[in-house]
């Protein structure tokens, strides 16, 4: 397994795999994990081309994304672990899903959609691209990543927000490259969502103008057993933002699911 894994708490207790958004990495759990992994066996890894995580050739798609995540679980012997992804990290956690919602214990969905891009999602795509091309990946990521934050939080978590754009800076263009093709291409979800059996948590800030909470509304709408909370005073990044209310709400639903 060539992927950067991070592993806290217990292997004996229940499994939680944290996947990350674009164009983070794991460490944007912590606040999470540093709380819950006294009784959870917390797992966050960083996903192919981001963060320590080697960038290859570049050439991925949500689909081998996929292929990494069952990889992950694999390698670690987990059995029916709860999926907790954000945007990019809840893309592939539905394509996952879609692909054996069986492998699966719940699922978190956070500050992220069932559909496809649209052309002018992909066409902005491909402006990332040539950004990245023309000005490099920190022109590209002082630009992207300030829109993942509500206005509100920023003064509040200066140092956190400083580091995640610090570390973007720094990121392989191949992986981040990479990235924004392979969300590019993605399918739509959307239609299996009446189809998940298992319990679901969708969380999103109230200021994600990314995938607003009338989205995730919608999609929560969907899905049969399913539980919809909006993050005040956070955007994108609802975890890192508001830590204390998204735990929260993370630790209920850990707690109701326990007695499923
Ligand atoms: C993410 O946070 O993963 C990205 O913003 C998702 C996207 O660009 O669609």
């Amino acid at each position: 397994m060539d992927l950067k894994i991070f592993t806290e708490g217990k292997n004996d207790s229940r499994a939680i795999i944290f996947i990350h958004g674009f164009p983070f990495d794991h460490l944007m759990w912590r606040n999470q994990i540093s709380v819950i992994k006294s009784n959870n066996f917390c797992i966050s890894y960083d996903i192919r081309g981001l963060g320590e995580s080697p960038a290859g050739d570049g050439q991925y798609s949500i689909e081998s994304f996929v292929d990494d995540l069952e990889e992950v679980i694999k390698f670690l012997k987990l059995n029916k672990p709860i999926i907790c992804g954000l945007s990019m990290g809840g893309y592939i956690a539905l394509r996952a899903m879609e692909r054996n919602q069986d492998l699966y214990k719940a699922l978190i969905l956070c500050d992220t959609k069932s559909s496809a891009d649209t052309d002018a999602a992909k066409i902005n795509r491909a402006g990332g691209i040539k950004k990245i091309n023309n000005e490099g990946v920190k022109a590209y990521v002082d630009e992207f990543i300030p829109n993942c934050f509500s206005k509100k939080s920023i003064s509040k978590i200066e140092k956190d927000y400083n580091e995640i754009i610090g570390r973007a800076e720094k990121l392989n263009p191949i992986g981040v490259k990479g990235c924004l093709l392979a969300m590019a291409c993605r399918t739509d979800t959307s239609k299996f969502l009446s189809q998940i059996q298992i319990p679901v948590l969708l969380i999103g800030g109230e200021d994600d103008t990314l995938t607003p909470p009338d989205v995730m509304k919608e999609m929560a709408s969907k899905i049969n057993d399913s539980i919809f909370k909006i993050v005040k005073n956070a955007g994108h990044l609802s975890p890192v933002e508001n830590p204390e209310d998204f735990n929260q709400y993370l630790i209920e639903f850990l707690n109701e699911s326990n007695n499923r």
